[in-house]
């Protein structure tokens, strides 16, 4: 089980690609599934893109980036993609539904010492375990965007989850050169549940009229030293992947502490997801 050299990936997106980025790049061969042509496509240019950002930087050479995109592979099946892999990540939308739906696929057609992982960035690592036949199995490695500049992955223990299959994925985790931070299963896990009610604080700021979004960011560029004001942020993580990760904050923990900001609410409903749509708190 400990010997991983075949990864599959499902969802391409921004953190799927970036996930395999960051594998592919430490020699790990790829599969990535993903639901269109399109949209693998789009995966495999952004990765590319990304690596060229590297070269021209000269973190790596031409033949390192060639060597890297020659590891990654797409498939439009889940069945396809994780037919040999011997760790499977998913990194699909931030819904339940949806993942469980995913690892229902995985579990039909994954041998049973395959390790699965989720990306998802608040959703109960026990809860998705559940949906599997093999709970031991599975664990959290939340990763932060972009992928291949932040250091930290969140390896998030469900009730389940054997020592072993921490073990691995946390050593898997260093192999990229990441810094694994061991959290037990709970809304939001460390990240979000510290993260996310700065920003919807942020937000209310807004929603108030206390200052302009371009103000409370300064403020905390300027005064706390973060690389990205909090609205500034929001935008780049996703006004919708923001709300979702709230929700479950809220339900999770009923308290109102975590109830989402109406703006928030309202952006989502109009369709202003931040940079993913060209507008949120700022045009793109
Ligand atoms: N791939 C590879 N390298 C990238 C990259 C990418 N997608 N994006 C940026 N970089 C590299 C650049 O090449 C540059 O490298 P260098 O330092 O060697 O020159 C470095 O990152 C900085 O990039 P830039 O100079 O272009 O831009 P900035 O200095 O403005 O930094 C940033 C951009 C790294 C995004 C920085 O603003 C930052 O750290 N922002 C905060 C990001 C953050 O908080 N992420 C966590 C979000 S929460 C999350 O993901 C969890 C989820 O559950 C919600």
């Amino acid at each position: 089980m400990n010997d991983i050299k075949k990864v599959a990936i499902i969802g391409g997106g921004t953190m799927g690609n970036g996930i395999a980025h960051v594998f592919a790049q430490s020699g790990f061969s790829i599969q990535i599934a993903e639901t269109t042509e399109e949209l693998a496509d789009r995966a495999v240019a952004t990765i590319e893109k990304n690596l060229q950002r590297m070269v021209k930087k000269e973190k790596i050479t031409e033949t390192e980036m060639s060597d890297t995109m020659k590891r990654i592979g797409t498939s439009l099946s889940i069945e396809e993609a994780v037919s040999e892999a011997q760790l499977v990540v998913e990194a699909v939308p931030e819904s339940f539904m949806i993942k469980k739906e995913v690892f229902e696929t995985i579990d039909k057609h994954a041998p049973a010492d395959k390790i699965l992982a989720s990306n998802t960035s608040s959703i109960s690592i026990t809860k998705l375990a559940a949906v599997t036949s093999k709970p031991a199995n599975f664990i959290g490695m939340h990763f932060f965007n972009p992928v291949p500049v932040m250091k930290l992955v969140e390896i998030v223990k469900g009730l389940e989850t054997s020592d072993e299959v921490y073990e691995i994925v946390k050593d898997l985790a260093e192999k990229l050169g990441k810094v694994p931070v061991p959290v037990h299963d709970s809304p939001g896990f460390v990240s979000n549940r510290v993260l996310m009610p700065m920003i919807n604080e942020a937000i209310f700021c807004v929603y108030e009229g206390v200052a302009e979004p371009e103000d409370v960011d300064d403020v905390m560029k300027l005064g706390m030293a973060h690389p990205m004001g909090p609205l500034r942020l929001a935008d780049f993580i996703g006004l919708d992947v923001c709300l979702d990760i709230l929700t479950v904050l809220y339900d999770g923990f009923k308290d109102p502490k975590y109830r989402p900001c109406p703006l928030l609410v309202k952006m989502v409903d109009a369709g202003k997801l931040g940079d993913k749509t060209g507008e949120g708190f700022y045009k793109s």
